[in-house]
């Protein structure tokens, strides 16, 4: 089903879903930030999980992210089987937003609608896509969320009435898009070229950088509070996001982007110098 971006599917699923005052969802320790805010508008609790053990048997939807946003950890398929047979054992579905599926730079990022996930029982379970990262089209607002046709025709049923429907011409502009592959891989390559000009940069200036595997992000850290290297870095002209934005165990890393022009990103490694 098409949906306006992936943002607001994540933003409004926990309500579309039903949760109320007394549900939960369950969320990466680190993450976006619009899992939570799903589910404070749906007045749920949130409660937040590294492995599949740590969920908890009153949980009613499952977040995951990989590529992560903003590690960029990807989960393997082992990771994913776990949270999936977790899921299922206490009847919560299980989504899993993959808008950062193609940018994988260190590791080949896999979807939960995988059959080596799945054995080919999508029962539960829904994938969440976006042009914005793979076809660099955020302007656009066009995603999609993919998986068990029960869930989807939920989510479809509400959301007609809601007025939550793709205009036709970014409907033709996704077609277009989702067609072709060339300017996925040319967007793909200078993502590439930036990362490679970050790494370097930071990993010769103190950085040591954490999985950082794929996404549009590198996710490094001095070892010290993330507000102390936002402002080591700001006083150098150069803009990261603080960790703990992310969650508390962010709270010694920084979110470095790749999203900022090629010219920009080249100031980089004299800004830093
Ligand atoms: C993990 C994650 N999910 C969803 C989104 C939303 O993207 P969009 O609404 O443009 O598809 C973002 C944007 O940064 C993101 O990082």
């Amino acid at each position: 089903m098409p949906t306006l971006g992936s943002k607001e599917l994540v933003a409004w699923l926990p309500i579309i879903f039903g949760l109320a005052k007394g549900s939960t969802v369950a969320i990466p320790e680190l993450a976006y930030p619009t899992y939570a805010v799903g589910a404070m508008m749906a007045h749920a609790n949130i409660e937040t999980y590294v492995t599949a053990d740590d969920i908890s048997d009153s949980v009613d939807l499952i977040w995951v992210n990989t590529p992560s946003n903003p590690t960029g950890q990807v989960l393997g398929v082992d990771e994913l089987k776990a949270i999936v047979a977790r899921g299922r054992k206490i009847g919560a579905p299980i989504v899993s937003d993959e808008c950062y599926i193609e940018l994988g730079w260190n590791a080949t990022p896999i979807s939960i609608l995988d059959r080596k996930v799945n054995d080919g029982d999508l029962t539960g379970l829904l994938a969440v896509h976006s042009l914005s990262k793979r076809s660099n089209l955020a302007g656009y607002r066009s995603g999609a969320v993919a998986g068990d046709l029960k869930l989807i025709n939920d989510i479809t049923s509400l959301r007609k009435h809601a007025g939550m429907l793709m205009p036709t011409p970014v409907q033709h502009a996704t077609i277009a898009a989702l067609g072709d592959v060339a300017h996925v891989k040319e967007q793909k390559a200078k993502y590439g070229a930036r990362r490679d000009l970050l790494h370097t940069a930071l990993t010769s200036n103190g950085f040591s950088i954490s999985h950082s595997e794929a996404g549009l992000y590198l996710w490094a850290t001095r070892g010290e509070d993330c507000f102390t290297t936002v402002d080591w870095l700001a006083s150098r002209g150069i803009l990261v996001a603080p960790g703990d934005f992310y969650g508390t165990a962010g709270a010694k890393h920084v979110r470095v982007a790749m999203t900022a022009t090629d010219e920009r990103i080249g100031q980089f490694a004299s800004r830093l110098a």
